[in-house]
């Protein structure tokens, strides 16, 4: 093997390392029993994808597609996608075990691991974790009420102060295609000066116009896009109200944001997003919306349908320090510490059963002095010490150490188990 450089990290991945792990499941732990108490329940999907589903999913011109999925070729030679998002995939599953079949409206969440090839910086990724929720069945407003509100109340949970919740709606397609091509018509004159994704989008799908970071793209439109608002039908406006209406009885805080279009093709009617004042540029925690015609355009059953997704590791970047206090260090119940060669076998044992009774054991296999460890013993927050040292091995006992007290004992090995149990309840009892 030869020796060089140590290898590093992906650019935009991260490790979570075991600092770190216990915030993680703490959080996970709130998202499944919240999710758990509005009826959803958890679907997990591959890590990769036929490209095809996120093409015709998500859309080609979108800034996902377009230039930041992780595709390859297998050696079938099929394009498959690492997911850049998980609402395409959801409604493959849906379509393909044909959960439409077994409930009119199915509520599913879901938690899990991203890639798309953006620009890494703060509370960007390449890799990173979202969870989310999609209901499949329901038409009605109160369906996006639902999930906006259990979005809000997740983001809520870890970070109160400032929410800001934006939602707007963009019509059905139908009712879109007349203000597609005002817009068209409107930046037309413009074309040359557009980059030429751009120049694409105003031929293909003007609508994703909006999501250019060009600043040429952004003036332009500024100055010349008619406002969409114009083209809602009747009944778009009805159900958008019904939102509004439902948002206002939850006392859930929202604008009105006739600008917000987010960037992937799905959407019909109502979109969201929530952001928070502690992230700075990449400020959304949240988006989200309804998407009545992926289902059927993906080759399943005519089916409304609406979600929302979170970025954990933007939850967490927002929720700061108070999440941490949040979660309590769990320190092994028993330090067992090895004094004598003797001592080894003994120790391998007594680990193993006092494990199975049910206590979380740490074990010296470093063969270290007694002084290190009893320090680490002391440092690592374990409630006993078990301590195997030459004395007492020649009468096939131990010493029982209280790690608070500092009061020891002698103990027959035979009767260890039961000793310990009797200073320490089992953790599942506690
Ligand atoms: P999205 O807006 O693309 O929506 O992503 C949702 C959230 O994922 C963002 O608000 C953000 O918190 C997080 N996120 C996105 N990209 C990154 C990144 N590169 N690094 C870190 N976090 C990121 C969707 O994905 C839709 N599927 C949401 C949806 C569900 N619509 C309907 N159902």
């Amino acid at each position: 093997m030869p020796i060089g450089d140590p290898v590093k990290r992906v650019r935009g991945a991260r490790d979570i390392l075991p600092d770190e792990t216990p915030l993680w499941r703490h959080l996970e732990d709130v998202i499944h029993s919240v999710h758990a108490t509005y009826g959803y329940r958890e679907c997990r999907t591959p890590t990769f994808e036929p490209t095809e589903l996120f093409v015709r999913g998500v859309g080609l011109e979108t800034d996902i597609v377009h230039k930041e999925m992780y595709t390859f070729e297998d050696q079938g030679g099929r394009s498959l996608t690492l997911k850049p998002e998980l609402t395409a995939p959801v409604v493959r599953a849906y379509i393909e075990h044909h959960l439409d079949k077994e409930a009119p409206l199915t509520r599913l969440y879901y938690l899990d691991r991203l890639y798309r090839q953006e620009r890494p910086q703060k509370g960007r990724f390449r890799q990173f974790h979202q969870f989310g929720a999609e209901a499949l069945g329901s038409p009605h407003p109160e369906q996006d009420v639902e999930i906006i509100a259990l979005a809000y109340q997740l983001c809520a949970r870890f970070q109160p102060a400032g929410l800001a919740v934006r939602l707007n709606s963009i019509g059905t397609p139908e009712g879109r295609s007349a203000y597609l091509a005002r817009l068209r018509e409107a930046l037309e004159p413009f074309a040359e000066q557009l980059g030429e994704l751009d120049r694409t989008r105003l031929r293909k799908n003007p609508l994703r116009l909006f999501d250019s970071k060009h600043a040429v793209t952004r003036s332009l439109l500024d100055q010349h896009a008619p406002p969409l608002a114009e083209h809602l039908s009747a009944d778009d406006l009805r159900h958008h109200d019904e939102v509004r209406a439902g948002l206002e009885a939850l006392e859930i805080p929202f604008e009105d944001d006739p600008g917000l279009v987010r960037g992937l093709d799905y959407y019909t009617r109502t979109i969201f997003e929530i952001s928070s004042p502690e992230l700075g540029a990449q400020d959304a925690l949240c988006g989200g919306g309804r998407y009545d015609g992926l289902v059927q355009q993906l080759g399943g059953p005519d089916v409304p349908a609406v979600g929302y997704a979170a970025g954990v590791e933007r939850l967490l970047l927002a929720a700061g320090d108070a999440l941490r206090d949040e979660v309590v260090a769990t320190p092994p119940d028993v330090a067992v510490l090895v004094l004598a060669e003797a001592g080894r076998l003994p120790a391998l044992q007594a680990a193993r059963d006092l494990r199975a009774a049910g206590h979380s054991v740490s074990l010296e296999t470093l063969r270290r002095s007694a002084r290190a460890q009893l320090r680490d013993a002391n440092r690592s927050g374990a409630r006993l010490a078990v301590i195997f040292g030459e004395d007492e091995l020649s009468r096939q006992a131990c010493t029982v150490k209280r790690m608070d007290t500092g009061d020891q004992e002698e103990v027959v090995l035979a009767a260890l188990t039961e000793r310990i149990a009797a200073l320490l309840p089992p953790q599942s009892q506690r």
